[in-house]
């Protein structure tokens, strides 16, 4: 296994599945509201990719180890870290929720997930889920070549334990293209300066998982997917699928609809450099 490097074709297709993945979650936000069932949220993702042209990658995805994962995206609600499953449960008033999509389409495969905040939630919760998306965008705007992992996982790791929250360990952001999970692994701790260096080419996700409490997880009731928090406490993830250019970054997994970057970030390092 190496980390595959994208030619300017290669982006072009890497391109069109991540904005695709991107208007999947546009297409959902006006639905995920209090009452509406995850499994309404699945079956709308599913019609919408077949409208798209695309096809889930997670539906029956099952790693070595793994049951099929049985649904077209992934819906982790409150204490739930990563890997939720949908159900016919309503959802509340005061619940947040990341929604995961990963399609495929012409072979590529474009994973981006954001998180949806239900009604009056509490001010922890809001502030959980706002911070863990400046989070991601402190990893993202160090991608650049000659930069290395270990810069990306350092500043998420700064950002989010210097707002008293802590870091999930036990998932990592991936490299990504005619593959859903392909090296490099993208840590969101680490220090500056360590692990691979990044080049041209490389795309990979950048997907923090940050909780309000303790950073441990445990696995969840017997489907062999779900994880929690193991002290219970809220857990929040951002993620998008991010390409290395030769002079930054660009993020591949952004649509109209698409929560636009914080003010010391922009789509691609190009457009922050002359902003
Ligand atoms: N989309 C997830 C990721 O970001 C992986 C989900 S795998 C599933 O890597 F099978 F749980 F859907
Ligand atoms: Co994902
Ligand atoms: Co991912």
């Amino acid at each position: 296994m190496t980390i595959t490097y994208k030619t300017a074709q290669d982006i072009e297709g890497m391109r069109v599945a991540c904005r695709l993945a991107a208007e999947v979650l546009d297409y959902l936000t006006p639905h995920i509201r209090p009452g509406v069932t995850t499994n309404e949220i699945d079956r709308l993702a599913a019609e919408c990719m077949a409208r798209q042209g695309s096809i889930s990658a997670t539906l029956g995805y099952q790693p070595p180890g793994y049951p099929p994962y049985p649904k077209s995206l992934c819906t982790s609600l409150n204490h739930v870290v990563c890997h939720g499953i949908p159900n016919d449960k309503p959802l509340k008033k005061g619940d947040i929720m990341n929604v995961d999509v990963t399609v495929i389409k012409d072979g590529w495969y474009g994973d981006t997930s954001r998180m949806f905040v239900l009604g009056e939630a509490s001010i922890a919760a809001r502030r959980l889920s706002a911070m863990t998306f400046d989070a991601m965008w402190h990893g993202i705007v160090q991608v650049k070549p000659g930069a290395h992992l270990g810069d990306i996982g350092a500043a998420i790791q700064k950002f989010a334990e210097g707002h008293g929250f802590s870091v999930v360990r036990e998932f990592c952001g991936h490299g990504i293209g005619r593959k859903f999970h392909e090296e490099p692994q993208v840590l969101h701790y680490g220090r500056p300066g360590t692990l691979d260096e990044l080049k041209p080419g490389m795309v990979f996700t950048i997907e923090p998982m940050i909780n309000a409490g303790r950073r441990e997880i445990k696995e969840f009731g017997n489907d062999g997917w779900t994880i929690v928090t193991k002290d219970r406490s809220l857990s929040a993830q951002w993620e998008h699928t991010v390409l290395v250019t030769e002079t930054g970054y660009e993020v591949l997994t952004r649509s109209d609809a698409c929560p636009p970057p914080p003010a010391f970030a922009a789509w691609t390092s190009e457009s922050l450099a002359t902003a």
